[in-house]
């Protein structure tokens, strides 16, 4: 199922289906459930840090079926710079907010691949003081991490796959595919 009318591949790459727009819907619900019952018994709000670009629709899509008082401080991390698809080491490219200072956090980012992202964010944002740190990624692929990481709620287990849509990119393409497919068609 490669045609789409979302689709927006250059002209020799192909993305499959690997999760559609349904399955999606339904895992986040869940997932926002679990969030519910770990996180509302806390003393405080919760603060939500999402990983930007990648978990902008993941994110936003949760959110509103939380219901729980929740605060937003995005960071941006680059990690696969243009057309790479291994991961080139995490780079933030905003300093950790301060504000997290006494927070709960919880870390939102899309994938779990070589774990390199989240083992720095919970190094960087568990220096500034925090209460508590807790990560939840949508997607986490079977491979075996570079760097060993907690990571508390996870929603789907995929194949060591390169993956786009819903808010993940090759090249700064394909996010806004409204489901999860698989990327072929491009080299390393
Ligand atoms: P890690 O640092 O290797 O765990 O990779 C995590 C980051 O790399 C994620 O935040 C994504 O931005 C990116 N990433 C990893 N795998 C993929 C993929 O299959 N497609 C698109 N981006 C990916
Ligand atoms: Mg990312």
């Amino acid at each position: 199922m490669s045609e789409h009318p979302h689709t927006n591949s250059h002209a020799n790459e192909d993305v499959t289906v690997l999760i559609d727009e349904a399955r999606i819907a339904e895992r986040v619900s869940e997932l926002a459930l679990e969030l519910e019952r770990e996180l509302g018994g806390l003393d405080g709000d919760v603060t939500l840090v999402p990983v930007m670009t990648g978990s902008m629709l993941f994110v936003a899509d949760l959110i509103r079926q939380l219901r729980i008082p929740i605060r937003i401080e995005p960071v941006t991390v680059q990690s696969y710079p243009g057309t790479a698809t291994h991961s080139r080491g995490a780079r933030l490219q905003t300093p950790v907010p301060e504000v997290l200072r006494d927070k709960h956090v919880l870390i939102v980012d899309d994938i779990l691949d070589s774990g390199g992202t989240l083992s720095v964010l919970r190094r960087l944002v568990g220096a500034v003081g925090p209460k508590s740190v807790r990560a939840c990624v949508l997607l986490s692929k079977d491979v075996p991490r570079s760097h060993e990481v907690e990571c508390e709620h996870s929603g789907f287990d995929i194949p060591d796959e390169f993956v786009v849509g819903y808010g993940l990119d090759y090249d700064g393409l394909h996010r806004n595919l409204p489901y999860i497919g698989v990327l072929s068609g491009v080299s390393e």
